[in-house]
């Protein structure tokens, strides 16, 4: 067998510049430092979507590992030191701990890895977003691994038509379930409809077990149960050869679906596709943003990125995003464009429904 990479991404939003909507220029190069100063990667990107610091970083000590995990920590503690010296908004707000326990899960930031053997050549793709939750890579993955009017490699192509296993989490009384799909697909559906509590984890081939997509499931709000900001979250997928194309990883996004967490966290709007550049939430915080980025892996190396969606055939996506965008918030504090009531991240109902409870009348 030969040597196995892991594919680490690892975010946090440690201070937005401004307001929610950037990263400071300062926090990435700090990243960026730190990262190369390390030994333990064979290769790292930093980059950012919206507020949220990403790093990118390939090795070869596994997932859950506790030094990879360490060195992101100290990153991020550096940018907050960074963030807080600038006065950025919201110093800190995704590091819910004061030390560091041997691994970030349930510290705050968001973690997706992979372990693979490098195949003989390895396009992988990482998706990171912002102003949204974990569950928002629903829809994208469904159709990515288990939609024929996405894929058309899970007719045609006869390493992809046995389809692949999907492994589901809930995020509420932390249990998982493994779906394979097509045969199981009406099932799963029922879950993964419903993304504020029910998230792909993961995605496999099947036959060989080879993972092919995992996403970040960690929900700060239920962690540290108060506002901390929502949980951005991140994804990777692994392309071609026995799984989807580029293209057929990148074709969901050319129709923004509806995600939970524009504007304190506490709204519904429609997932634009852009360029890192452009991933700078504004009109009311948002309309949220998802960016694309292709690597082509070599013994662990980082080629790219290859930042997708600044291509003119996302266009069309980002003007019906904001054609969504503007009939949302055209319905103000209103559902469904204001999340439903157990959803949303702030809320005044206790301290009015108290202020107000004598001048409630039974009928
Ligand atoms: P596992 O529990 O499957 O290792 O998941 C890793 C993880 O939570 C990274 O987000
Ligand atoms: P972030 O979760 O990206 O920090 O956004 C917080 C928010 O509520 C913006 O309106
Ligand atoms: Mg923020
Ligand atoms: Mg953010």
């Amino acid at each position: 067998m030969g040597k196995k990479i892991t594919l680490s991404v690892i975010k946090a939003d440690i201070g937005g510049f401004v307001g929610h909507s950037n990263v400071h220029p300062e926090c990435l190069e700090t990243a960026g430092g730190i990262l190369a100063g390390s030994p333990l990667l064979i290769d790292y990107h930093v980059t950012h979507v919206g507020d949220d610091i990403n790093l990118i970083m390939t090795h070869e000590l596994g997932k859950n590992n506790g030094e990879i995990h360490q060195l992101a920590w100290n990153t991020f503690l550096s940018c907050t030191a960074v963030a807080k010296k600038l006065k950025l908004y919201g110093a800190g707000q995704d590091l819910l701990a004061d030390s560091f326990s041997g691994n970030v899960k349930g510290m705050g930031p968001g973690v997706a890895e992979m372990e693979f053997e490098e195949r003989a050549s390895e396009p992988v793709i990482v998706y990171m977003a912002d102003k949204t939750e974990p569950g928002a890579w629903n829809f994208p993955v469904y159709k990515m691994f288990a939609d024929p009017f996405n894929t058309i490699g899970l007719i045609i192509d006869p390493s992809m038509h046995q389809g692949f296993l999907f492994e589901v989490r809930d995020l509420i009384d932390h249990k998982k379930v493994t779906f394979s799909c097509p045969e199981e697909m009406y099932d799963m559906l029922v879950f993964i409809g419903a993304p504020g509590r029910y998230c792909i984890k993961s995605v496999y081939q099947k036959g060989t077990n080879e993972i092919a997509a995992t996403s970040s499931t960690q929900r700060l709000n239920l962690m540290a149960g108060r506002y901390v900001g929502k949980d951005d979250p991140v994804l990777i997928v692994r392309c071609q050869s026995g799984l989807p194309a580029v293209g057929e990883a990148l074709e969901p996004f050319a129709n923004p679906h509806l995600v939970s967490g524009w504007m304190r966290g506490s709204h519904s709007g429609p997932l634009m596709p852009v360029s890192v550049d452009a991933s700078t939430p504004t009109r009311f915080d948002g309309p949220p943003r998802v960016v694309a980025l292709g690597f082509q892996l070599n013994d662990g190396k980082l080629h790219g990125p290859q930042d997708f969606f600044a291509d003119v055939a996302y266009d069309l996506a980002r003007q019906k995003a904001n054609e969504i965008a503007n009939y949302m918030r055209s319905m103000g504090p209103f559902e469904p464009h204001r999340l439903h009531l157990d959803e949303m991240e702030y809320t005044t109902m206790p301290s009015v429904s108290k202020r107000l409870k004598d001048r409630f009348e039974k009928v």
